[in-house]
């Protein structure tokens, strides 16, 4: 899948594609100890997980130069959310009689160093939901997208609408679940 164009001011004009063999290869800078899992799983799983079917897993990375690198990947795989009570859907009475519902989940969000506050982040967001509307709202019962947000980015889910789920413990987790209900992005449904 070809996905959408970045032109952000201070980065170079990026694309963000499907990940391809070889991408876990390619520079990624991504300092600090606190990113390290994000980083090896870029470099040792996302290739074999999306071989696998468990993840998919794309890359924005530079239009048109000639030594590629990684600025940012996004890791989709589908999910479903509990709300324990926390939220009535509102166009759908009595959701509580199911345990969950059904989600997708962004399993990995990193930026390069480098590419951070250029539009990166966002455009693999607004991808995703995107793929979540386009691709699987349209064939597959799917209402949420969600994640485990580490602390320092709930700040950027919460820009683009997502919520903690509300609850003393998700509250206390290093790892919040936060989630976005797509059904507003979703135009019409027939019937
Ligand atoms: C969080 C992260 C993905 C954001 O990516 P980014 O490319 O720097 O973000 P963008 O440039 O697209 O920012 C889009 C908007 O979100 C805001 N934003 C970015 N990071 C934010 C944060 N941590 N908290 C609050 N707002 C944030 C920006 O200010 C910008 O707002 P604006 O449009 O009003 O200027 C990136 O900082 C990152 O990879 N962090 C390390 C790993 C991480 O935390 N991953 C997240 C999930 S585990």
């Amino acid at each position: 899948m070809q996905g959408t164009e970045g032109t952000a001011n201070s980065a170079p004009p990026y694309i963000i594609r499907t990940i391809q063999k070889g991408d876990c290869k390619l520079p990624f800078a991504l300092a600090g100890k606190q990113h390290e899992s994000l980083k090896i799983y870029f470099r040792k799983d996302s290739e074999r997980a999306r071989r696998e079917l468990i993840t998919q897993t794309y890359v924005a990375v530079p239009k048109n130069s000639i030594i590629s690198c990684i600025l940012g990947y996004i890791s989709l795989m589908s999910a479903e959310i509990a709300f324990a009570g926390t939220y009535s859907i509102p166009d759908k009475p009595r959701a509580d009689r199911y345990p969950t519902q059904p989600a997708i989940r962004i399993a990995r969000l990193a930026v390069a160093d480098g590419a951070r506050g250029c539009g990166v982040g966002r455009d693999l967001l607004s991808l995703s939901i995107s793929i979540a509307i386009d691709h699987v709202c349209a064939s597959v019962g799917c209402r949420f997208l969600i994640t485990n947000a580490k602390p320092e980015s709930v700040g950027f889910y919460g820009k683009y609408g997502f919520a903690l789920l509300d609850t003393d413990e998700n509250r206390a987790s290093i790892a919040p679940i936060m989630w976005l209900d797509l059904r507003p992005y979703v135009a019409t449904i027939g019937g």
